[in-house]
């Protein structure tokens, strides 16, 4: 009898399929679901799968792998997809392939199997990253290819088979959680125009309904990762955690963008990702003061190719990896305190200090102690400036009509 890995998150559409792959393959299924820090779903996810007929089910805690692998690399770099999300669902998929297929390996499974559906990203995340990992196991994603369309049909199935499915859970939304943030989307945010319904936010306070007094906290960060919160010293996940729940309750970090998907199609979601919000601008602060201005330039464009290759699938990649080595040396003077003020939905920087800032007060000041050579600004402009000055000398030489004057549209050329 044939063996298959299941990605199992014990929601309904992979509770059916547990089923549905003993009834209709004929075949073993061991599950394997991943604790990225979810909160909800994890409670009797183990035991839930083995009454289904699971022959053997994993409940992997793989919380301090992703912070350290998969959110602070991504998080150093700078990386946010299309310059707004953060990625929490993106990069917690790699993570998953990768134990996926340990686990297919020790337990001699012949395929892998996910819920993914046949229009989404987290298809291309699995199956590239797994292709990567081991291409000789076979990928299946029962959603593309079963007859159960609806939620009502897997619901009528799963009753008919004596599946247990929480009816309570009854949301509109189809929901992804991890540490590093929650996204959400379908029902009535499928309109571009509605506004997110209260009921959509799963971890932060409206801001109108967030405490009218704002919260200082001081940030310490170790070469652009964060360790210290207010002095005091914590895990990555610990960090992330009481992050989450503090930015969270001021209404910071509610993200609503319309993006493009990698198969083709624009969709409509919301993120909630306060601790990455918070982190992201205080690690902003703390690069400008520490980066000087060309390293500061490239880390930016290659902050915008990590996202997209984390956002694509291809995290196992050389050129991700190549990146990834990029941003950790950029990121070594990226060491010091970020003073940041939460105040409903909004986070501010107040205040940025580093032993090893390159902010020099007596060559930035317009008081007392001024030790910039104003007399070399002019030499320096007159070089700096040169090439425009050639090319719009020529260009009127060969254009004398006086109305062409640089600055219009096509003067110069
Ligand atoms: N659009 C996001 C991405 O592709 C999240 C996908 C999963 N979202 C969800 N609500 N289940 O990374």
């Amino acid at each position: 009898m044939k063996k298959y890995v299941l990605a199992y998150s014990g929601g309904l559409d992979t509770s059916v399929m547990l089923k549905w792959l003993q009834l209709e393959h004929h075949v073993q299924v061991v599950t394997v679901t991943a604790n990225l820090g979810q909160q909800k779903e994890l409670d009797g996810v183990g035991t839930k799968a083995l009454v289904c007929g699971a022959k053997n089910a994993y409940v992997e805690d793989l919380r301090r792998d992703f912070v350290e692998r998969f959110v602070w690399p991504t998080f150093k770099a700078g990386a946010l997809y299309q310059g707004v999300y953060p990625m929490a669902t993106a990069i917690g998929r790699p993570l998953i392939a990768e134990k996926l297929v340990e686990i297919a390996r020790s337990e001699n499974a012949d395929a892998i199997v996910h819920g993914c559906t046949g229009k989404g990203n987290d298809q291309v995340r699995f199956e590239v990253a797994i292709g990567a990992l081991a291409p000789e196991l076979e990928c299946i994603a029962p959603l593309r290819t079963w007859d159960l369309k609806t939620r009502e049909q897997e619901i009528a199935w799963a009753s008919e088979h004596g599946i247990p499915v929480a009816a309570s859970r009854k949301s509109p939304y189809s929901i992804d959680e991890n540490l590093w943030g929650v996204s959400v989307e379908c029902g009535v945010l499928e309109d571009p125009w509605a506004e997110p319904p209260s009921d959509c936010w799963q971890i932060t306070t409206d801001p109108c309904l967030a405490p009218d007094k704002s919260e200082t906290l001081t940030i310490d960060f170790e070469e652009g990762i964060p360790r210290a919160i207010d002095g005091q010293n914590m895990s990555g996940v610990e960090l992330i955690e009481s992050l989450n729940l503090i930015a969270g309750s001021h209404g910071v970090g509610r993200i609503d963008m319309v993006e493009d998907r990698v198969v083709g199609i624009k969709s409509r979601e919301v993120y909630e990702a306060p601790a990455a919000t918070v982190l992201a601008e205080a690690r902003n602060a703390l690069e400008q003061l520490t980066l000087d201005r060309e390293t500061r330039r490239v880390k930016l464009l290659m902050g915008q190719e990590l996202a997209r290759l984390a956002y694509d699938g291809f995290w196992f990649s050389p050129l991700r990896e190549s990146i990834s080595s990029f941003v950790d040396q950029a990121s070594n003077v990226v060491t010091g305190q970020v003073r940041v003020s939460l105040y409903r939905g909004t986070c501010t920087v107040l205040g940025r200090q580093a032993p090893r800032s390159l902010y020099q007060g007596a060559l930035a000041t317009y008081g007392e102690g001024d030790a910039f050579s104003h007399d070399s600004a002019r030499g320096f402009i007159d070089i700096f400036g040169q090439s425009t000055r050639i090319s719009s000398s020529v260009a009127r030489s060969a254009n004398p009509d006086p109305s062409a004057i640089p600055g219009k549209p096509g003067a110069l050329v």
